[in-house]
């Protein structure tokens, strides 16, 4: 996720610009940088860090020109630096560029590209797109850059300036957001409406497909062949705070409707017809013959996407020993660790205190790391052997929603890609692989059953406890479940193994109890449901996440997961607890986004 802003018109460019990406910056902040245009050139300036360093370099100086391009990038192909920071310029600097989205294919266009002479400077996939208009730039830039998209594997949305038409800004987009704007001041164009708020409200969003050429006075919009689209323009009726969180009420809630984009993103690439797509495994050293152990290890909700991965991994590699462990254990409990032991860290911020402290002490005994992290180049991503980062751009709410699942979504891929290494067969292999490409569709469905979850949500109104049960891998679910509810509704909320209810916790359900029970795992479902039951007996009120087929007739409240391979429910059903939290947690009247005694990363043990 990176921050696009563009403006052409009749005053200065600079200033829409440099508001723009601060409205931006929750897309991305570990570099910003602009292209201004005018007739005598170019002017590109860049840096790594926050927008505020990029506005030090740009103090006291004069900036008139009134065509610019600008960018704040959310790393995800080079670690953040200034070569890396867009725009990215072509080699005799007429033609500049900044992109949102992943290039898939950048790698084959830009050895191509290389052949042919062209001097890369960064590591990014986006610096191939500004060559590739150059290699087709015969005069006209719509045309090359029409030439150009064509080879794009990937989603894309792009602003080009050159000298050629210093007045102009050329935009295309593909699965990555761009909206216009227009005013009497002149054209806009971002990626995210609060960018261009107060300058107008007159909005249109790019569609997929298309190219749109930004003049002072007027927009023309083409599809990538040059026909030209129809425009249908709205008035946005909400103001500057609303659109910031999207027009939703709070970041978590944004956050939670992101998921089928960010999982998208995470997984294009990873995903072959019958296998992952891993090339980071193939590059690390591991002998694989001789791995004897694998430990997965992380903290709160990335330690219950670890058990999740754990069990899968167990199921597909039974031979091989593995452990899930929270990191603050692992760090004192004398688990043994050797040059034979592959340790896996999991973290959205790559920063917690105890997953740090854990890889330390992995690569002291000469452990193989791996990391799947959100935050580029933070220190778990700088120390581990290998690092694969989950797509879901910059978390802002403090309970973890889009990083939890990208987890889920990449851990099975990484999971896949070890196995694959070992070349143990998997069973059903094709339609994990296929049902992990349909999981974008699949949770933008579950997102729908947010009225559902909001009406569940209110028998906690006057509730202080809760109980989450599930056998299987629908234990880390509820695991998962029970700990957002409790972090940001601060309702008691305990998760247990369903086999285990009688053996203690049963004790606690009285009448109106609040029992939140999934039975996704058609294999275990029955003796959950008589658990389930058995709570039900002694009065529990009982919401029960289930899968297509299972009978249901005894319960008043129920959600259906769509069909899917039962070792993928986790993902879809933790979209569902995470609504049903959120639910509660605004029925209580808690502030959503900033739970007390909670902070977004633990950097202290
Ligand atoms: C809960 C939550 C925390 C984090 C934990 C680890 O919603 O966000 O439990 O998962 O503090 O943080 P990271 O993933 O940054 O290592």
């Amino acid at each position: 996720m990176c921050g696009i802003t563009g403006f052409t018109g009749k005053e200065e460019a600079l200033p829409f610009l440099m508001q723009g990406l601060e409205k931006l910056e929750y897309r991305g902040y570990d570099s910003a940088g602009v292209t201004l245009v005018d007739k005598n050139g170019l002017y590109t300036i860049k840096t790594k860090g926050r927008l505020k360093d990029l506005e030090n370099l740009l103090t006291n100086q004069e900036h008139s020109q009134t065509t610019g391009i600008g960018h704040t990038r959310w790393a995800t192909h080079g670690v953040p630096s200034n070569l890396n920071s867009h725009p990215h310029t072509n080699a005799d600097n007429t033609i500049s560029i900044v992109h949102n989205g992943i290039i898939e294919n950048y790698q084959a266009i830009k050895e191509e590209l290389q052949r042919q002479g062209y001097p890369f400077v960064s590591q990014t996939d986006s610096e191939v797109i500004v060559h590739l208009i150059d290699y087709y730039n015969q005069g006209d830039l719509v045309q090359a850059l029409q030439k150009a998209v064509r080879y794009l594997e990937g989603s894309f949305a792009l602003c080009v300036v050159s000298t050629q038409c210093p007045d102009q800004i050329i935009v295309a987009k593909k699965e990555s957001p761009m909206i216009l704007g227009k005013s009497d001041q002149g054209t806009f164009c971002a990626s995210d409406i609060p960018a261009v708020l107060a300058y107008t409200k007159d909005i249109l969003s790019l569609e997929d497909g298309q190219i749109a050429i930004l003049k002072p006075e007027d927009i023309q919009v083409l599809d990538f062949q040059g026909e030209v689209q129809a425009q249908n323009w709205s008035h946005v009726p909400y103001d500057l705070q609303a659109a910031q969180k999207g027009g939703y009420d709070t970041f978590m809630e944004k956050e939670i409707h992101e998921q089928p984009y960010v999982i998208k993103e995470t997984l294009r690439g990873r995903l072959g017809v019958s296998d992952v797509v891993l090339p980071e495994l193939d590059l690390a050293k591991i002998d694989w013959k001789m791995i004897e152990r694998v430990y997965f290890i992380a903290c709160g909700t990335a330690y219950n996407a670890s058990m999740y991965a754990q069990d899968l991994f167990r199921t597909w590699m039974p031979k091989m020993p593995s452990f899930a462990l929270a990191a603050s254990e692992f760090r004192y409990g004398d688990y043994y660790v050797d040059e034979n032991t592959i340790c896996i860290f999991v973290s959205q911020s790559g920063e917690t205190a105890d997953t740090l402290a854990a890889l330390n002490l992995a690569k002291e005994q000469r452990a193989h790391t791996i990391s799947v992290v959100n935050v580029l180049d933070s220190s778990l991503a700088r120390k581990s052997e290998v690092t694969l980062y989950t797509c879901a751009g910059p978390e802002i709410a403090v309970a973890s929603t889009k990083a939890y699942t990208t987890q889920l979504v990449l851990l099975v891929c990484l999971v896949l890609g070890l196995v694959q290494h070992w070349k143990e067969t998997i069973p059903q292999i094709q339609e994990i692989v296929k049902d992990l490409d349909r999981m974008p569709e699949i949770i933008e469905t579950i997102l729908k059953e947010d009225s559902t979850l909001q009406e569940y949500a209110q028998l906690l109104k006057d509730k202080h406890d809760a109980y989450f049960i599930g056998r299987r891998l629908d234990y880390y679910s509820v695991a998962e479940g029970a700990l957002k509810l409790k972090e940001i509704s601060y309702v008691h909320a305990d998760a247990y193994m369903a086999g285990e209810l009688k053996h203690g916790p049963i004790a606690l359900i009285e009448p109106g109890t609040v029992v939140v029970a999934l039975a996704t795992q058609e294999e275990v479902a029955a003796k959950t449901i008589s658990n389930i039951e058995e709570t039900m007996a002694r009065g529990a009120t009982v919401i029960l996440i289930t899968f297509q087929n299972q009978d249901t007739s005894k319960f008043d409240r129920v959600i259906r997961i769509p069909s899917i391979h039962p070792l993928l429910t986790a993902i879809p059903a933790a979209v569902l607890l995470q609504m049903f939290a959120y639910h509660a947690a605004c029925i209580k009247g808690c502030d959503v986004d900033k739970p007390r005694n909670l902070a977004k990363s633990v950097t202290v043990e």
